[in-house]
């Protein structure tokens, strides 16, 4: 099977990242909005604060009490450890970090015996508290400040074909390999190859990414057995060691906040549905959906707007008449191509189970983001209202 890697010409790769930049920091700053401008700061009385230590050092102090235990495998710097099978964390964010303790304790992660650094990992989850994966987490993260040193390369690949390969990978870890919290993706730069590598094994082969909780590691799934042959699984991991090493500088309330727009889903609604169908409060609910949900990244509405992560992806845009009409699909990854109207019905698939039909040509990559039924109706309608009329 091979890949259909767009060729950008540098200028194209340049402007894709600065939308998709611009995209993150808008979207962080329209939240920032959204949630005020926090709490009023109050100066401490200096006779109380002279007495009670500072919440941040004690927070710090404990964070490292934590990661002595982990500093076994993943070493004092977090820097990863082979012989552990345990990867470099140092140049994760918290919301990563603590996202994968989450899985790993939850048993989301790491559970199938053939899962050798899963399974190695996952007891250790098991045994912190909720409350201290944030305090660990902040604890690495701080650990990255003394820099942080290229590991060395141990996988036999080809860079310059991964180049290629990793335009496709760049829709949501950023050309740089930064990392995109909004749309759940860790930074890759300064990891391990043979963990990146053992890591898309994981996705291919099912030992990671295929647990029905695990929604952000499905997204992985297909991207994962798109790139081929495990030869290419090995240049990509080749080309991604050589990417300068960044350390994301998204202030953590925007990760944080972003993540949290992604995957809670608001509180239901008591009103009942609107009778009409394209009901304009509907719609307006939808725009806004179509926001929240991220489905801007990918699906262009307005010619003039590109979509980043959608352009590589392939991702249909909503533009012209496509209420009605006919495409053809794919009958789950690589299944029997089948032809489809774009209906409700059809929609509403598309949205909870984007890999039961995949728009042909396309890479599979539609994340499976978390829906209600009211949200999938408001979407549906906003989707509906910028069709043009037969
Ligand atoms: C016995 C060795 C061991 C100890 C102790 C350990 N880990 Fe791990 N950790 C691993 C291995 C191995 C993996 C890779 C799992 C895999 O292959 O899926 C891992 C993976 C992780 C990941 C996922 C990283 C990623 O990029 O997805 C996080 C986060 C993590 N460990 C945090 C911790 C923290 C925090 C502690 C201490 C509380 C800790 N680990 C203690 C071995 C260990
Ligand atoms: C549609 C968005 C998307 C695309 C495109 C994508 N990824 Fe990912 N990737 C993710 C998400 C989300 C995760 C985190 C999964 C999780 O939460 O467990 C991830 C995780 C990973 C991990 C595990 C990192 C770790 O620390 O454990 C690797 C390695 C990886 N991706 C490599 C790639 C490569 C290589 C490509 C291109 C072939 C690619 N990704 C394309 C979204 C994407
Ligand atoms: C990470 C990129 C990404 C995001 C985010 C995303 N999509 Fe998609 N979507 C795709 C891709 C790629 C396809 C084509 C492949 C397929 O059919 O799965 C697609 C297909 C679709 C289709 C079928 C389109 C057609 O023309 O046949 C619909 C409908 C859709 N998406 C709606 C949504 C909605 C609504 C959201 C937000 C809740 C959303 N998508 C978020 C990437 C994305």
């Amino acid at each position: 099977m091979s890949v259909q890697v767009p060729r950008g010409l540098g200028i194209e790769r340049i402007a894709v990242a600065g939308v998709l930049a611009l995209t993150v920091i808008t979207i962080f700053f329209a939240l920032r909005a959204a949630h005020g401008s926090g709490p009023v700061y109050k100066p401490a009385d200096p006779t109380v604060a002279a007495a009670k230590p500072d919440p941040a050092t004690v927070a710090h102090r404990q964070g490292r009490e934590l990661f002595t235990e982990c500093a076994v495998c993943h070493g004092k710097k977090a820097e990863g450890d082979k012989k552990q099978n345990a990867p470099a964390l140092s140049l994760q964010e918290d919301w990563y970090i603590v996202r994968q303790l989450q899985k790993f304790k939850e048993g989301v992660r790491g559970t199938d015996p053939k899962d050798i650094g899963g399974v190695q990992m996952q007891p250790r989850a098991m045994a912190l508290a909720d409350a201290d994966m944030q305090v660990v987490a902040d604890y690495i993260v701080s650990l990255a400040d003394g820099g942080v040193q290229p590991p060395p390369r141990t996988v036999d690949g080809d860079a310059g074909r991964g180049k290629a390969l990793f335009a496709i990978c760049a829709a949501c870890h950023g050309m740089d390999g930064s990392g995109n919290p909004v749309l759940n993706a860790p930074s890759l730069t300064g990891q391990h190859d043979w963990y990146l590598v053992a890591q898309l094994m994981n996705f291919r082969t099912g030992l990671r990414g295929a647990h029905p909780k695990d929604i952000t590691g499905a997204a992985m799934v297909p991207m994962a057995l798109a790139l081929g042959d495990p030869q290419a699984v090995n240049d990509v991991a080749a080309y991604i060691v050589t990417l300068p090493i960044t350390r994301p500088q998204a202030a953590p309330d925007a990760a944080a906040t972003a993540v949290e727009a992604a995957s809670t889903p608001p509180p239901a609604t008591v009103a009942p549905p609107p009778e009409p169908e394209l009901d304009a409060e509907l719609v307006a609910q939808g725009k806004t959906l179509f926001q929240t949900k991220i489905c801007f990244t990918c699906h262009q509405i307005d010619p003039k707007v590109p979509s980043p992560a959608g352009t590589a992806l392939k991702a249909p845009g909503f533009i012209g008449q496509f209420w009605g009409i006919e495409r053809e699909v794919q009958v789950g990854i690589n299944g029997p191509v089948e032809k489809v109207v774009m209906n409700e019905e059809y929609f509403m698939e598309s949205v909870e189970k984007p890999m039961a039909k995949i728009v042909k040509g396309a890479v599979p990559g539609m994340a499976p983001l978390p829906t209600t039924l009211d949200e999938r109706k408001a979407l549906m309608a906003y989707v509906k209202s910028l069709s043009a009329e037969p």
